[in-house]
C-alpha cells in the first residue's frame, strides 16, 4: 500500500507533467537519462515484446535536421487550417527539437517477438501502444527529475529513417525533446493559446452501454461488495 505522500507523489506527477517546447542549453547528467530510459523500459508491453529501442541524439547537426523535417511537414500541415487557427498553428514551435540539449527517437519494432506475439494477433497496432506506455513512463520519471520533455509528432516517417538511418521496418514513433526549462506552464500550452480546452470528464464516462449515464460507484457498489483491506497483524 502507497503511504498519502506516495500517493500524493503519483498524482502530483500525473496532474503537473506537461509537454514543453522551451529548453535552456543545460546538459543532463548521464545517470538521469539512465533513469528516465529504464522507466520506459519498465513499461507494459503487449506480451512482453517490448518494441521500443531508443536512438538518444545530442549531434547538433542531427537535431537541426530533425527540426528541418518537422518544420516541413508544420507547413504543409498548415493547409488544413484557416484565419486565426492557420496563424496559430503555425505559431506552434519545433524550435525545441534545436534548443534541447538531447532528443530521443522512440521507435517500435513490430517484428520483435516473431509473428506470433500474445495479443498482437488480435490488435496489430498494441506494439505502437506499448511504445506509447513507454513514453509515458519517460514523461512521468522526467517531470519527477525536473526536467521537460516535448512530444514531437510532425514528420514524415522516411524522412526520420533517412536521417537517423532507421531500417525500413522500424517505426519512429516519436521525436521526444528533453531539458530543462524555465518555462513549465500549469496548463497544456494548446489550452493557454486557446486552441483546445479539457473536456469535462463526466461527459466522457457511460455506464454499462456506449451513451448510457454512470451513477458512480452506486451502480458498482449493487453488483459487488466493498473492499476491506485487510488489517495489519
Ligand atoms: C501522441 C502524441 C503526439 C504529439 N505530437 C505533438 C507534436 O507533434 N507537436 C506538439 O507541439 N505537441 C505534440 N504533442 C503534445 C500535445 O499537444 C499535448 O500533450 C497536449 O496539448 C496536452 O498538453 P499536456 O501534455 O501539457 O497536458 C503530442 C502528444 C501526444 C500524446
Amino acid at each position: 500500500m502507497f503511504s498519502e505522500m506516495e500517493k500524493a507523489a503519483v498524482y502530483k506527477a500525473i496532474y503537473n507533467r506537461r509537454d514543453i517546447r522551451s529548453f535552456l542549453p543545460y546538459a543532463i547528467p548521464e545517470e538521469t537519462i539512465n533513469k528516465i530510459l529504464d522507466a520506459a523500459h519498465h513499461a507494459p508491453s503487449v506480451g512482453f515484446m517490448q518494441p521500443w529501442n531508443f536512438i538518444v541524439i545530442s549531434s547538433t547537426e542531427i537535431k537541426e535536421r530533425l527540426a528541418w523535417a518537422a518544420d516541413k511537414e508544420r507547413r504543409a500541415l498548415a493547409i488544413h487550417y484557416e484565419g486565426e487557427k492557420e496563424s496559430k498553428f503555425l505559431r506552434l514551435k519545433v524550435e525545441g527539437l534545436k534548443e534541447a540539449p538531447i532528443t530521443f527517437c522512440v521507435t517500435c519494432d513490430p517484428s520483435r517477438g516473431g509473428s506470433h506475439v500474445l495479443g498482437r494477433n488480435s490488435i496489430p497496432e498494441t506494439d505502437i501502444l506499448s511504445t506509447a506506455c513507454a513514453i509515458q513512463n519517460m514523461w512521468l520519471a522526467a517531470y519527477s527529475e525536473g526536467l521537460a520533455m516535448g512530444w514531437v509528432s510532425f514528420y514524415k516517417k522516411n524522412d526520420i529513417r533517412d536521417i537517423l538511418e532507421i531500417p525500413p521496418h522500424i517505426d519512429p514513433i516519436a521525436l521526444i525533446s528533453i531539458g530543462y526549462t524555465d518555462n513549465y506552464p500549469e496548463k497544456p500550452l494548446l489550452e493557454l493559446a486557446n486552441w483546445e480546452k479539457r473536456r469535462t470528464l463526466n461527459q466522457l464516462i457511460f455506464g454499462d452501454k456506449w451513451n448510457s449515464p454512470w451513477n458512480g460507484a452506486e451502480d458498482t457498489m449493487q453488483q459487488t461488495p466493498e473492499y476491506q483491506p485487510p488489517t495489519p497483524d
